[in-house]
């Protein structure tokens, strides 16, 4: 078979997903919108406003695309798949309604409840002195989310319950996230290791893919703000194949199964934050899309034809498929702007790629990148480059995407050092 494929997004995990893509014999024509400079060598890159859904049905009918593969969350949540799907357009990912497993905390949590699934105990909140009566009785450490998508800054993990309260005046009263701050979600605090758990889904079977870890926290030790990733590695061994069942059997399936009693069945990739607890593998979220580095450490190992896994959960029939892998791991070192997550610099031009490119058994994937009119490379994002190596252990993954890093020559950008320290601390 052969297949005109549109992947929509144009960060490091569509320059992955589009990676993964191209490996396929049934790959005959690979589109990205908008893509980016990397994926521009793998793939044709075009404008489409994805907010219009018509523009992305004309392109679609047009090319005569046969899968739609949607990266970011906002298209899902914003109901890209139900327009597409209303056309008998082929698409990989959740419905609008089953995207508010992101989209809505709130949401998400009562999904958990009516399904039995383990998570953080919880309340929804509208008012202010609500909230705070909440915060008064269940004391700190707590911790206090706005409802809806905030950039991945809505979620404040409170030490004292006075710094619970500023998170929700900066939320209701002050409307720092605007409507997505409207409800707060205010929850138990879990203590463990979190790790990244992937399953791909055709609304009603769930197949595990692979779990990773990354590193929110900007500096190096874990430290600084959070950001939407400074790096990420893959497998994560501490989710052993019996937690890995336990996973699957209390988490996802449940999840799966609650979605389509509901009529709203989930296709797709189920990301699941995980909290390791001392009582097991609680949820912290749900997200509706793959990770962003985790994706780039993950692709890469896959053994299974990507397209056809993706093709087979958009076609419901994941049920003849099985998911294998490379016996290897990778790790993805995020370069980013001097600044990030705040303010930084757009327009510093990058040098290097080109020697980076040649350091065997690493992967350069792009994301805040764009060509000047000099065509001279440069970063336009916060997060720019993934540096991806690939090795059969963690550590051997780590010194091969630093030595991709190595030649990078940005002085503009930067990079945390210990990238996948926990795993190599353990000698996973
Ligand atoms: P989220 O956007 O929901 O993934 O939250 C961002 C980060 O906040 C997570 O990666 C955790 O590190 C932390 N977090 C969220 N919820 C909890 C919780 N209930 N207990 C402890 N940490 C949490
Ligand atoms: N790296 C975390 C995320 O993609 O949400």
């Amino acid at each position: 078979m052969s297949m005109r494929v549109l992947v929509i997004g144009g960060g490091g995990r569509e320059h992955a997903l589009c990676w993964g893509i191209r490996q396929s014999p049934a790959c005959e024509y690979l589109f990205c919108a908008p893509g980016n400079p990397g994926i521009a060598t793998i793939a044709t890159c075009i404008q489409l406003v994805v907010e219009d859904h018509s523009s992305v049905v004309s392109f679609c009918l047009e090319q005569k695309i046969n899968l739609v593969v949607v990266g970011p969350e906002a298209p899902l949540v914003d109901g890209l798949v139900d327009t597409l799907q209303s056309y008998q357009i082929p698409v990989f990912g959740p419905t609008k309604a089953a995207a508010r497993i992101e989209g809505s905390k709130g949401f998400m949590k009562d999904l958990c409840a009516k399904a039995g699934v383990p998570t953080a105990r919880y309340q929804r909140f509208t008012s202010k002195q609500a909230a705070f009566d909440y915060i008064d009785s269940e004391g700190a450490p707590i911790v206090v989310k706005t409802d809806g998508l905030a950039a991945g800054k809505g979620v404040t993990v409170a030490r004292t319950v006075e710094e619970a309260k500023i998170a929700v005046i900066a939320a209701m009263q002050d409307a720092k996230f605007g409507a997505a701050g409207a409800e707060l979600v205010i929850e138990e605090f879990m203590e463990g290791e979190e790790v990244s758990f992937f399953a791909i889904c055709d609304g009603k079977t769930a197949l595990p893919f692979t779990s990773a870890q990354d590193h929110k926290a900007v500096h190096d030790g874990d430290k600084g703000p959070n950001t939407g990733g400074m790096g990420a590695y893959s497998p994560a061994k501490i989710l052993t194949p019996d937690l890995t069942d336990r996973v699957m059997r209390t988490i996802v399936q449940p999840t799966i199964n609650q979605l389509a009693k509901d009529g709203s069945p989930y296709t797709g990739v189920l990301f699941a934050g995980l909290m390791l607890t001392q009582g097991g593998p609680k949820l912290i979220e749900f997200n509706a899309r793959f990770g962003d580095p985790e994706t780039q450490a993950m692709i890469p190992r896959l053994k299974t034809d990507l397209l056809t896994l993706l093709l087979a959960a958009a076609t419901r029939k994941l049920d003849t498929v099985r998911i294998e892998w490379h016996d290897c791991a990778a790790l993805c070192v995020v370069m980013a702007a001097k600044g990030y997550p705040d303010t930084y610099r757009k327009g510093t031009v990058i040098e290097g790629l080109h020697e980076a490119g040649l350091v065997p058994d690493t992967i350069t994937f792009h994301a805040g990148t764009a060509l000047n009119t000099k065509g001279e490379m440069t970063a336009v994002g916060g997060r720019v480059l993934g540096m991806t190596g690939i090795g059969t252990t963690i550590k051997e993954a780590q010194l091969n995407a630093y030595r991709a890093v190595a030649q990078v020559d940005w002085r503009e950008g930067f990079c945390r050092s210990d990238i996948g320290w926990r795993a190599v601390k353990r000698g996973d």
